[in-house]
């Protein structure tokens, strides 16, 4: 799978965006260890702390589905059609992605491609509640 691609997913996904409060329209493509695409989008809620983020909304898609071994995950978010500026995944998604992928794991945004262990250096994981 070519980054840009995956990152095509992403900007795809935000047209399923529920974003009726911020405006702010998400979408995430994560690509499993063998070969499949997830999507996801923000979905919001009136009461705002129960919204979830697009990159969740793949992750949990995924899991549900049994499958917890990924390679990259992409993410768009604009609140125009100009999807050119990079949305950097909040650190609840980052803690999350975190439970299931490696320091190496890629994250694609609209200016490159970086590292999970360049956004969360250090995370919270079930080694710490032995
Ligand atoms: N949002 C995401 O979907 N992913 C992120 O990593 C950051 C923020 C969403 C949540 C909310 O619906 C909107 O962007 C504005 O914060």
């Amino acid at each position: 799978m070519i980054f840009d691609e995956l990152f095509d997913f992403a900007v795809k996904a935000t047209e399923k965006s529920y974003s009726k409060y911020s405006g702010f329209r998400v979408g995430a493509a994560l690509l499993t260890a063998q070969g499949r695409i997830f999507t996801g989008c923000n979905i919001e809620n009136a009461s705002y702390s129960m919204t979830v983020c697009a990159e969740r909304t793949a992750v949990f898609k995924a899991v549900s589905e049994g499958i917890t071994e990924f390679s990259a995950i992409a993410v768009a978010g604009s609140s125009t059609d100009d999807f050119s500026k990079p949305c950097v995944p909040c650190g609840a998604c980052l803690q999350v992605l975190s439970e299931f992928c490696g320091k190496d794991f890629q994250v694609i945004l609209s200016d490159g491609v970086y590292r999970l262990s360049d956004f969360l250096p250090y995370s919270f994981s079930g080694e710490n509640i032995k």
